[in-house]
């Protein structure tokens, strides 16, 4: 359906690493409370007008079959210092670090890394099963940011720290679209 693979899946990898990335943990709520939480770096954003974006979940894990049944997505941006909580919810972690965690995480919305450099409280807008992974739209609904913290960068399978500025201001930054 999509073609042969004319890349080799490990050198892929390596080239999709070099789109460096800020990191976010994602947590599904569904109607009952149930909540789940996973590391994305598929996050991005689609659209202003309306209020869109996008993050990919890989099929394989459970985390994919309960976030198709949410109907609350709270996206966390993880601020320079919370590459710890990064890998607590993407790589292999006991199952009672991360309950406590999310139980650090109450908050009026269901749950908020607290924190962050940014969270958005989101509801389902489209889902798109695609490749290996499920593709979820999103319609942010709320959404605050913390005025001076630093991202946490995923760059190359790394975290990294924003170093410092290129160009010292960009002007028209308002009039991105
Ligand atoms: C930095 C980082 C970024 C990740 N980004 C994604 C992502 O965008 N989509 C995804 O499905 N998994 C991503 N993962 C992996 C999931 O977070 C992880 O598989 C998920 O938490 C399930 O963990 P488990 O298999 O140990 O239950 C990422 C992991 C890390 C460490």
């Amino acid at each position: 359906m999509f073609g042969s693979l004319i890349v080799d899946i490990k050198h892929l990898r390596r080239v999709f690493g070099q789109f460096a990335t800020g990191v976010t943990v994602i947590v599904g709520l569904d109607s009952r409370g149930e909540k789940s939480a996973f590391t994305a770096t598929s996050f991005n954003t689609v659209s202003l007008e309306p209020p869109l974006a996008v993050f990919s979940v890989s099929k394989k894990g459970q985390i994919c079959s309960h976030l198709l049944q949410c109907e609350t997505f709270i996206v966390n941006v993880l601020a320079e210092h919370q590459a710890d909580l990064s890998d607590l919810f993407g790589r292999l972690a006991a199952p009672e670090d991360r309950v406590q965690a999310l139980h650090d995480m109450e908050h009026e919305w269901g749950a908020r890394v607290p924190d962050a450099l940014a969270a958005m409280r989101c509801v389902p807008f489209l889902t798109q099963d695609i490749g290996n992974h499920m593709l979820f739209v999103v319609r942010v609904v709320e959404a605050v940011f913390e005025e001076g913290h630093k991202p946490l960068v995923f760059f190359s399978s790394r975290y990294q720290a924003i170093q410092g500025l290129i160009v010292p201001e960009c002007p028209d930054v308002e009039k991105i679209s």
